[in-house]
């Protein structure tokens, strides 16, 4: 791979220790690749925040990173508690003193402390064509899909190490020969709920691993269905674009005749509802909403499903979105609304880390097929799937 005389010298060290293994892990991977060199970045949005998926181990790494400055606009993903409400939410000072630490290294590195899977919502949004370095596979499949932008599936490092020099890889999805359609998605059922997008993102991802599918047929009404869509295609395989005929801005070219061809009908929407996740049922203790984060859209519907209803005495509903969200939300009324009805809204953070076992939670309802997914694995409790009329209605009474 070609390296200006500037990246040879990081790579020597001389700019120093971290920025030399920063670009020691940008260089590796353009290597294993096939990379020509390597590009400017805008942004960058870094994973490995939990202190759940970090560990004792990974503070002491993060805290290891001295007299090192981002060189390009970094924010984090999201993190197992809320930065500012975690008391709320039950999380004990042991463990919110460690997940403060994880934060507080990562801004001594000028990273800012926006911890979101939905960036683009909250002001974060790449010009088409521009490259950046996300980590977050739904962020990841939206950016590139929806906006536009270029970016991999970045880990949490290489996303760091992109944060540090500006730069990445000149490979993958910043290409444009790999942005082309690889199957033919055919939609022939009607899509009502973000719940059906993310369940059609689950099942094709079970179904061809990685690629780029191209939709068909879909009847799109607002964009928190590609949010959805994005999810669950980044949940069950290694997707990270999609094109929607007549919506995406790369669709137009990137049909060719020779595609695969997949049919989404009514019978796997209910496939994947029923055989792979348990219905929504009267056993929910709490309910939790926003993978991803939530839009203020979003929470407008959530207050209006709690129109004269209440929470019931020892359940939670639980609704996660950025700071800048609920902000607007509480300008809006609309958290009030759903205090009063007795839910909740946490931001930075995301229920597949939260610590729900020492919460002492067994049973919960999400209505993202990639909550549904990750919440099981990571956290081990009880999970139902279900639309969220279903999963408030779950926990409600009038
Ligand atoms: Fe976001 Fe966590 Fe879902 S990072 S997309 S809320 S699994």
């Amino acid at each position: 791979m070609y390296l200006t005389k500037e990246e040879e010298r990081i790579l020597k060290g001389e700019e120093g220790y971290v920025k030399q293994k920063a670009m020691e892990i940008i260089v590796a991977l353009g290597d294993i690749y096939g990379a020509d060199r390597l590009i400017p970045i805008s942004s960058a949005q870094i994973a490995g925040v939990s202190y759940t998926s970090l560990g004792d181990e990974g503070i002491e790494w993060l805290e290891s990173l001295r007299d090192c400055h981002v060189a390009v606009s970094a924010m984090l993903n999201p993190a197992s508690i809320d930065l500012e409400n975690w008391r709320d939410m039950g999380v004990s000072p042991e463990y919110a003193s460690k997940q403060l630490r994880i934060i507080n290294a990562y801004k001594r590195l000028g990273v800012k402390p926006i911890c979101s899977c939905t960036p683009y919502l909250v002001g974060v949004i790449p010009r088409f064509g521009e490259h950046i370095a996300w980590s977050e596979s739904s962020a990841v499949c939206y950016a590139n899909s929806v906006l536009g932008a270029r970016t991999n599936r970045e880990g949490g490092p290489s996303a760091l190490a992109s944060a540090i020099i500006g730069k990445t890889s000149n490979y993958g999805y910043h290409l444009v020969e790999n942005r082309k359609a690889t199957v033919l998605i055919d939609v022939s059922v009607k899509l009502e709920t973000l719940s059906d997008y993310s369940t059609l993102g689950y099942w094709v991802g079970e179904m061809i691993g990685s690629g780029v599918p191209y939709f068909r047929g879909l009847n799109l009404r607002r964009s928190e269905e590609l949010k959805a869509l994005g999810a669950g295609l980044g949940t069950t395989g290694s997707i990270a674009m999609y094109h929607v005929e007549g919506v995406t801005p790369e669709y137009a070219k990137a049909l060719t005749d020779q595609v695969e061809r997949l049919n989404f009908t009514d019978r796997e929407l209910r496939g994947i509802y029923n055989k792979h996740f348990k219905p929504v049922g009267g056993s929910v203790e709490l309910v939790a909403i926003g993978c991803p984060h939530m839009s203020l859209v979003e929470l407008e519907e959530v207050a209006k499903l709690l129109k004269n209803r209440r929470v019931r005495r020892g359940h939670k509903l639980w609704l996660f979105t950025s700071i800048a969200v609920k902000r607007l939300a509480e300008r809006c009324d609309i958290l009030d609304i759903i205090r009063r009805a007795g839910g909740e809204v946490y931001t930075d953070c995301c229920i597949a880390l939260a610590p729900l076992k020492s919460l002492g939670v067994r049973n919960i309802a999400v209505d993202s097929a990639k909550a549904a997914f990750y919440t099981r694995l990571l956290t081990r409790v009880n999970v139902s799937f279900g639309n969220l009329k279903d999963c408030i209605g779950s926990i409600t009474e009038v």
